[in-house]
């Protein structure tokens, strides 16, 4: 099942093309999206989540196409996401972070919090218990923790988090940029646990990784593509493209 599509995906910002005609697939699996820095590959995340308009080429999600939706219609349809620098809301606690991922499913309007508060309530209770769920999934002693200010939570926990509040959602994509960064071995190797077991739970989710570290690519996903300059140079198992030629050179630059 084709989940997500791009055909010739491109962005110009001045004279430089960031994403250069990217043809990408992916389906129900993990695909480790890799390249230099500066290689395009956060740009192409934010050119899938709306967060970019693309110059010229198409994304398609599930068969419709979504090149020209804002980010919030994209979250909707579907594709959530997490950001290289941690996005949570520091002086939030931990249970309002992952309600705002809730925040695009609520069907509760402003009136019915006014005319029928029991409604809300109900819906609220639902959603809190949906949050436990997932933060269980990740590490169950958040849910303990789940008063307290993100701020006093340590890294990998924050990390955690932000993924969690990506699916509590349900989404069918989930754009994950560098996860692990900051992390140290232990914690990267445990991280990528968590993240590769969301595919056994009941929510199938197809995820796209951006990471540096070879042996959290060579672990996590299925198939690999390759960025250099904004092109796609090459993609296949992740020994493949490790074997790839172009690849080499564009990492050891010659
Ligand atoms: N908003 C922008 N305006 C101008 N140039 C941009 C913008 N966003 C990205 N770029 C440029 O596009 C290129 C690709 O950047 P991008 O952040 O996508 O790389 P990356 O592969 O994610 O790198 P890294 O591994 O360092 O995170 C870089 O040359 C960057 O400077
Ligand atoms: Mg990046």
């Amino acid at each position: 099942m084709e989940v997500l599509r791009t055909e010739a995906l491109t962005i110009n910002f001045g004279g430089l093309k960031a994403v250069n005609e990217v043809d990408f697939v992916i389906g129900d699996e993990v695909v480790g999206l890799i390249g230099p820095n500066g290689s395009g590959k956060t740009t192409f995340l934010n050119l899938v989540s709306g967060i970019y308009r693309a110059t010229s080429g198409h994304v398609h999600f599930m068969q419709e196409d979504i090149t020209d939706c804002a980010p919030h219609e994209v979250r909707s349809k579907g594709i959530a996401r997490t950001f290289q620098t941690n996005r949570l809301c520091l002086n939030l606690s931990v249970l309002d972070n992952m309600l705002l991922g809730l925040h695009s499913r609520q069907k509760s309007t402003w009136w019915q919090a006014i005319f029928q508060p029991s409604r809300c309530q109900q819906e609220l209770e639902d959603n809190i218990e949906r949050c436990f769920e997932v933060l269980a999934h990740f590490n169950p002693e958040l849910i303990d923790k789940r008063y307290e200010p993100v701020s006093k939570i340590p890294l990998i926990d924050r990390r955690r988090i932000e993924i969690a509040r990506a699916i509590v959602g349900e989404p069918k994509l989930l754009l994950l940029d560098e996860p692990t960064a900051g992390l140290n071995t232990e914690e990267t190797m445990e991280m990528i646990d968590d993240i590769g077991r969301l595919r056994e739970s009941k929510m199938k989710v197809s995820i796209i990784i951006i990471e540096h570290d070879m042996a959290v690519i060579s672990r996590i996903s299925q198939r690999v593509v390759v960025l250099n300059a904004g092109r796609k140079i090459a993609e296949g198992t992740f020994e493949e493209v490790s074997q790839n030629e172009e690849v080499r050179t564009a990492y050891l630059g010659g």
